[in-house]
């Protein structure tokens, strides 16, 4: 942000008047025979400043910073945050796949889609989804231990999200928007289930390195391929209906 910063130079007794009637902020700059130098960030009336200076100032909001103190996590205002213990499940968001997946659902996933999770692990990405203003989540998982963890997670971060144990081909409902961060032999054996399973876009993970990324895309040529990420060797890829 850009301001304009005047100095002036008043006697003290003059100064000190000036500051029972000045509401604002006021710099004190030096002190010199009997005179105060200070700044202000508008022209005063009657008053001629020494100096006019423009100043860059970074807005406060670029000073935030998320910091640990011991068992203290203190998140600036405005950060999402996802509170996950993964338990025995997939999911703690340190893997790049996680974290691709993550990325792609922040850009291209709208408020108020309604939105199908395969393989949901610990929930990270229904929680995510709920987070961005999704208006109804399915998280499956075909291991029980998932559903367990999801559905606690969804809880400790007080969204609703439905989890069941299922696979793509027990679902019947088509949701706008799909995620799902499996594996290649998953998606291999899946994806004819999958892809009829949302509408408008998907997000897909778990691919790694350029061979397993060739298939994927093979696998999803009859859709339109919006977005390719990738992060550490994993991949992540966008596409639309
Ligand atoms: C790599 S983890 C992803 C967990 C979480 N979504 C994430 O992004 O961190 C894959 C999950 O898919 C589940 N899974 C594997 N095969 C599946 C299938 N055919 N249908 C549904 N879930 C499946 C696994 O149990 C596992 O929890």
């Amino acid at each position: 942000m850009k301001y304009i910063r005047y100095i002036y130079s008043l006697q003290e007794e003059s100064f000190y008047q000036l500051l029972t009637e000045y509401t604002k902020g006021v710099e004190i700059l030096d002190r010199k025979d009997g005179n105060v130098i200070f700044a202000v960030y508008e022209k005063l009336d009657h008053l001629e400043p020494l100096q006019v200076q423009e100043v860059r100032i970074k807005h406060p909001k670029s000073y935030l910073r998320t910091i640990r103190v011991k068992d203290f996590l203190i998140v600036p205002y405005g950060i999402k945050t996802l509170f996950i213990n993964p338990g025995m499940a997939f999911g703690t968001g340190l893997h790049p796949s996680t974290q691709v997946c993550l990325l792609l659902i922040d850009e291209f996933f709208k408020r108020g889609w309604t939105a199908i999770d395969v393989g949901c692990g610990s929930g990270i990405l229904s929680i995510a989804l709920k987070k961005l203003g999704a208006k109804e989540v399915l998280a499956i998982d075909i291991d029980q231990v998932a559903i367990r963890e999801c559905k606690k997670n969804a809880k400790t971060n007080g969204v609703s999200i439905k989890c069941i144990k299922a696979r793509p081909q027990d679902v019947k409902e088509t949701y706008d928007f799909l995620c799902a961060n499996l594996e290649i032999d998953i998606f291999r054996k899946e994806m004819k289930h999958i892809k009829p399973l949302f509408n408008k876009r998907a997000v897909f993970s778990g691919i790694y390195g350029r061979e397993e990324l060739e298939e994927l895309l093979e696998m999803l040529k009859d859709l339109r391929t919006v977005k390719i990420k990738k992060l550490k060797g994993w991949y992540g890829i966008v596409v639309e209906k």
